[in-house]
């Protein structure tokens, strides 16, 4: 059983990153299938700590890495992605679907003035532009890594994208106007960084550069799966971020669902083996939108702070509350979860009493309270080595609870950021995982 697609349960930054590198070890592949550089994975390896946010997890550990037709490029990021791997020895082995499409520096222009202008308030973006890029791929006007290629083509599409969108921006959002009046509409582009010029010859750089990393993702992972490699989709943002089954607005502009594994690969859903979801052990939350279970006083705050929930893209501090089972059950729902892998559990140490949200009633959540658990004597390490018997008495009660609430068995629990910092349950081998 070679295809497991990587979920996140919640609202994105449940520690994807974290668990894809730990089973990349006995991956063959690692693809990332939607979402771009809003996405942010943070992979500790001893005392070296990578941040991700467009290459998948599996790189640190030499093994293929592929970037799917669903997701979209900031191609510099990308670069220094790359550059840094190369500064650690790493030389990424990497394919990249042409038909990935890029964001150019006009979408987060636009992102930031569309911000602005929401009736409802801003949905809280990561401002890099994700939205519009999307937008423009949905109305057949987005510019494709292969696009970078065919110069004379490229120079014609960005020519238009800077016409439409430069027009928007002036005379729609108005945007950096003030004293612009006399300016031809190239002058004005020019005054607010859109230079047609600078732009064309900027990308047709990066074109060069990641060249050579094109190829087709399809066909790639399609033959591995013929010759039972095992291939990880790594999922990026969360099920309630999904542009379709998330929280709309308050979502970002891809199916961040298991769905999104096949369209934005090109592998089809009945060569999908297995769907884990990852979940903090409890929940956290980015930008704008319903939080249910939000804590806003003192538990909260300490949940933030011992937990660092600050956004690994833009640095803003994440929203803090108790575990959502009706959250996760939803997951489990329109991703067919088969699995549940719980992050962070050592967060919530120390607590006098935690809470789960069993349900809702009248829109308000309903709690459940469980006595809590102090750090383990000799701390998690000294557990991590004995296994899940070792966990304390009330920290197995609240899992199990968890696993109960949300009809899914728990495969991985992870106690801290590091590789070892980690424990699998009932299934000690990836064998008897995938
Ligand atoms: P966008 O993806 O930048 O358009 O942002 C849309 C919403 O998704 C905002 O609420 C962001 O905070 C949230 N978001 C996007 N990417 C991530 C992520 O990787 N983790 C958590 N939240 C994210």
């Amino acid at each position: 059983m070679p295809a497991i697609i990587v979920v996140g349960a919640q609202w994105g930054d449940e520690g994807k990153g974290k668990l894809v590198d730990y089973y990349a070890e006995k991956a063959d592949m690692v693809v990332r299938y939607q979402g771009g550089n809003n996405a942010g994975h943070t992979v500790v390896v001893g005392d070296q700590k990578f941040a991700f946010h467009l290459m998948p997890s599996g790189a640190i550990q030499g093994k293929k890495v592929l970037i799917g037709n669903g997701v979209i490029i900031n191609p510099k990021v990308l670069l220094e992605e790359i550059e840094n791997l190369r500064e650690h020895n790493i030389e990424p082995d990497l394919v990249i679907s042409p038909h990935a499409h890029v964001i150019m520096p006009y979408h987060p222009i636009i992102d930031a003035e569309q911000e602005n202008v929401r009736s409802g308030g801003a949905v809280g973006t990561t401002g890099r532009g994700i939205g519009p890029t999307y937008a423009d791929k949905a109305t057949r006007f987005g510019i494709r890594m292969e696009d970078l290629a065919s110069h004379e083509d490229f120079r014609k599409k960005l020519d238009l994208n800077l016409k439409i969108h430069g027009k928007t921006l002036r005379f729609v959002y108005e945007f950096d106007i003030e004293g612009k009046d006399e300016l031809s509409h190239e002058d004005y582009l020019c005054s607010i960084g859109l230079d047609l010029e600078k732009i064309f010859r900027e990308y047709c750089g990066y074109g060069r550069k990641l060249g050579k990393y094109l190829g087709n993702v399809d066909k790639v992972l399609n033959n591995a799966l013929d010759e039972h490699k095992l291939v990880l989709f790594e999922g990026a943002q969360g099920t309630h971020l999904d542009i379709d089954f998330g929280t709309y607005p308050n979502v970002t502009s891809s199916n961040a669902t298991a769905g999104g594994a096949c369209t934005g690969t090109g592998v089809g859903p009945t060569r999908m083996d297995k769907v884990i979801g990852v979940s903090k052990a409890y929940t956290t939350r980015v930008g704008g939108g319903p939080f249910p279970t939000e804590l806003n006083e003192e538990i909260g705050k300490r949940i933030r702070e011992v937990g660092h929930e600050f956004g690994t893209t833009t640095g803003r501090p994440r929203r803090c509350g108790w575990f959502d089972a009706e959250v996760v059950r939803y997951a489990r729902l329109v991703n067919h979860l088969d699995t549940l892998a719980i992050m962070k559990l050592d967060v919530l140490d120390g607590l006098e009493t935690v809470k789960i949200c069993t349900r809702y009633e009248e829109g308000k959540p309903i709690y459940e309270e469980m006595p809590g658990w102090q750090t383990p004597k000799g701390g998690w390490d000294a557990v991590v080595k004995t296994g899940y018997d070792a966990f304390p008495a009330n920290a197995k009660k609240y899992l199990e609870r968890i696993s109960e609430l949300c009809h899914t068995p728990i495969e991985m629990v992870s106690v801290g950021p590091e590789r070892s910092q980690t424990v699998l349950l009932s299934r000690p081998q990836l064998e008897q995982i995938v």
